[in-house]
């Protein structure tokens, strides 16, 4: 993909992150504009901006450009007169944070999200950092066979299986679905891990012990940090993420300050499995975005 026009930015490290300098995301950006963040989200990964100052409107008006907004099931927790903003927020109130094991955000729904865009305006003195990683480091590490092996298998994300152990109600059922443990990614082609140790419950037609030993297998493999950035958040910054290469784990190391924010979230559309993106990207690239 070709970037209209170049952005600033330095990588954070090789597997994936980049933060761009230069860029008002409050300000009504170009066309032009929207297309080189979208083309460095997609080339890093992940990407920060600091010192932003955006209001809720702003914030939901700059994830529209990227796509319609999903609306969180767990919606009352929400900003009551923005359905579309999850609240981040922690304090000396605060037995756990959102997003504390690795995951990929609402991997359960059938399409899960393409990205999310956190904005944090309070942040502790030390500590609340982000980490990222890159599910197509994690892929592309795994053995050859083990690669094949992996390739005709899907696996089942419910939502149930990390809400309802906190005894949240969601707003609508908590989602479940089956997505391929190997997926594609729509905009770049390349194969990545999609699984992750919050949504994924289980491999269909695995045996339950090969089910769950496989699965932390993935899970154990994924957490390598050769496959991360970790983000060091000041007030006003913001993470903009490809839910669909990438797993995020939030660290709640900063007990009891304060760390808070919202997240906006964008639609995405279902995992491609790998055996069938193939035959998809053998054809014209027109033919087969059609
Ligand atoms: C999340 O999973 O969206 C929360 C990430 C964070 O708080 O750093």
């Amino acid at each position: 993909m070709k970037s209209p026009i170049q952005l600033d930015f330095r990588a954070l490290t090789p597997a994936l992150g980049a933060e761009v300098f230069g860029v008002d995301l409050a300000a009504p950006l170009s066309q032009a504009q929207v297309d080189a963040i979208r083309h460095a989200l997609v080339a890093h990964q992940v990407i920060f901006f600091r010192d932003q100052r955006l209001s809720h409107a702003q914030h939901i008006a700059l994830g529209r450009r990227f796509g319609s907004l999903h609306v969180h099931p767990l919606a009352p927790a929400n900003h009551p007169q923005h359905p579309e903003l999850l609240r981040i927020h922690a304090d000396e109130s605060s037995a756990r944070v959102a997003g504390e094991s690795w995951h990929t955000d609402v991997s359960c729904e059938e399409e899960p999200p393409m990205g999310s865009m956190l904005y944090l305006t309070e942040v502790p003195e030390a500590g609340g950092d982000t980490m990222f990683a890159s599910m197509y480091a994690a892929y592309d590490a795994l053995s050859k066979p083990m690669q094949q092996f992996l390739e005709g298998l899907t696996a089942v994300h419910d939502g149930a299986k990390v809400w309802s152990r906190y005894g949240m109600t969601p707003s609508r059922p908590f989602a479940r679905s089956e997505h391929p443990v190997v997926a594609v990614h729509p905009e770049t082609g390349r194969k990545l891990l999609f699984v992750n140790r919050v949504f994924t419950t289980h491999v269909p037609g695995l045996s339950d012990r090969e089910s769950e030993a496989l699965l932390e297998m993935l899970y154990r493999h994924i957490e390598n940090p050769r496959f991360m950035c970790r983000f060091r958040w000041q007030p006003n910054s913001v993470a903009f993420w490809d839910n669909r290469c990438t797993q995020h784990q939030a660290i709640f190391d900063y007990f009891p300050a304060r760390r808070s924010g919202y997240r906006v979230t964008i639609n995405g559309t279902r995992p491609l499995a790998a055996a069938r993106a193939e035959s998809a990207w053998k054809r014209e690239p027109a033919e087969a975005a059609a």
